[in-house]
């Protein structure tokens, strides 16, 4: 039965960036929205710490509030976006909220990543809807694709570019052959790279938006510590020539890969044939390929972050969740988009040690006789095999030489390299970057 609702009220807990973004697209295109809702979409309530900073916004009298829990308790509000990020406070004011019986809409990946079967127990228990499409891939409609447009599909593998810092800085280096730390430190002049960029160089946040996508490509939950995680800050000049020059771009990729074993899910620097359109995806965009054992490949590309285009994935969370009430059906899709998994269940990750593909090994020797063989010795007694040697240099002290190997099983390349890097001819740690030639 339709309930007789004249209009849906929402309130937004956070009013930085994204929350700028999400009021003004409430505010500016809320005729369009009544015309997809079917009754009007009304902003209730704004709260942020900070009442005073111009955001170029004129809100209502009596709109703009201090405190969160205002509007996770008004009566007038149906749907709280919640905008604060982190595990602290948001946390508090999205749990209040469902405790209420309000539908929730957050951006809030390290929030789903790390307390995602707490936080969908309580929605599930609440019998309200959760939306999350602009915790990954910013105005990418991923979590869509995945819980709906791809759901007759078991998902067989996702390789993602989910972290536009770290996609920014990495095509810059490849276009300018330029250090990390020069073109970080200009990123962050500009503002587009935080001041801590920790959480996006290291890949943690990366990890996060990984596990969510594990989430609804499988119903289960994949622990955080149980994601191997690698960033970019050690990728040099001289490894994106060498990807160049053999036909690779290296980009940070988030990948989830079924295996018999459990499923592989890490985070590191790859190199991937420069011809794939993966590689194509340039700058701060995103891009998240998926195979289904049905669908075959699709890609998805646009903008992972910034203020409108994440505003667009949060109001397309309100969208749905606002008709749903309009039409008495909360709940119709479950979060995960499986109705049969526990909310709390878990998935079987893959050991990491197990994982096999190629890999690119830079290795800083004394250039002198005999040195290339002592190396190929350590790697051919560890079961690796050898496809391709560059040596860049000659007669110096030091050169660096560049080895291309077929497919090698981790546990062996480690136990490898740490011989390798004891050999009285290598002066520095062995760089190491995984391959991804079969997507
Ligand atoms: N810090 C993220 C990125 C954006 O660089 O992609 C928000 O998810």
């Amino acid at each position: 039965m339709n309930s007789q609702r004249k209009e849906i009220g929402v309130g937004v807990v956070g009013f930085g960036t994204v929350g700028t973004g999400t009021v003004r697209l409430l505010l500016e295109n809320a005729e369009h929205l009544r015309k997809r809702v079917g009754i009007p979409i009304r902003l209730v309530r704004v709260a942020d710490l900070d009442l005073s900073r111009d955001r170029g916004i004129r809100l209502p009298e009596g709109v703009l509030v201090s405190d969160g829990m205002q509007v996770a308790g008004d009566p007038a509000v149906q749907i709280v976006v919640e905008l604060v990020g982190g595990t602290g406070a948001a946390k508090d004011y999205l749990l209040a909220a469902v405790k209420n019986g309000k539908s929730v809409v957050t951006a809030n990946k390290a929030l789903l990543a790390e307390c995602g079967p707490e936080i969908l127990k309580a929605v599930v228990s609440a019998g309200v809807d959760i939306g999350f499409e602009a915790s990954v891939g910013g105005g990418i409609p991923i979590i869509r694709t995945l819980r709906e447009g791809l759901a007759a599909n078991r998902i067989r593998a996702i390789f993602g570019i989910i972290n536009g810092t770290c996609n920014y800085i990495l095509s810059r280096m490849t276009r300018e052959g330029r250090p990390f730390a020069d073109v970080l430190e200009e990123a962050q002049k500009t503002g587009l790279a935080e001041a801590d960029p920790s959480f996006d160089v290291d890949g943690i946040d990366t990890a996060h938006k990984l596990a969510i996508l594990v989430w609804l490509a499988t119903g289960g939950h994949v622990p955080l510590k149980e994601i191997f995680v690698e960033g970019i800050r050690e990728i040099a000049p001289q490894d994106i020539a060498f990807a160049k020059e053999f036909g690779y771009t290296i980009k940070l990729l988030a990948i989830a890969k079924e295996k018999g074993t459990g499923i592989e899910v890490r985070v590191h620097p790859t190199m991937i044939p420069s011809h794939y359109l993966l590689a194509t995806v340039d700058g701060a965009n995103n891009a998240v390929y998926v195979k289904g054992d049905f669908v075959g490949s699709s890609l998805s590309v646009g903008q992972g972050a910034g203020m409108l285009p994440t505003a667009s994935a949060v109001v397309s969370d309100v969208i749905e969740i606002a008709r749903n009430l309009r039409k008495g059906s909360s709940g119709r899709i479950p979060p995960s988009g499986f109705f049969l998994s526990d909310p709390a269940a878990r998935i079987e990750v893959a050991p990491f040690h197990q994982v096999s593909c190629e890999y690119y090994l830079r290795i800083h020797v004394v250039d002198r006789p005999g040195v290339l063989s002592r190396i190929a010795g350590v790697l051919g007694h560890h079961q690796i095999s050898i496809s391709s040697v560059l040596q860049k240099g000659r007669g110096e002290s030091a050169v660096p030489i560049f080895i291309v190997t077929h497919r090698a099983k981790e546990s062996d390349m480690r136990s490898a390299l740490a011989e390798v890097d004891r050999l009285p001819d290598v002066l520095d740690r062995t760089r190491m970057i995984r391959i991804e030639n079969n997507l």
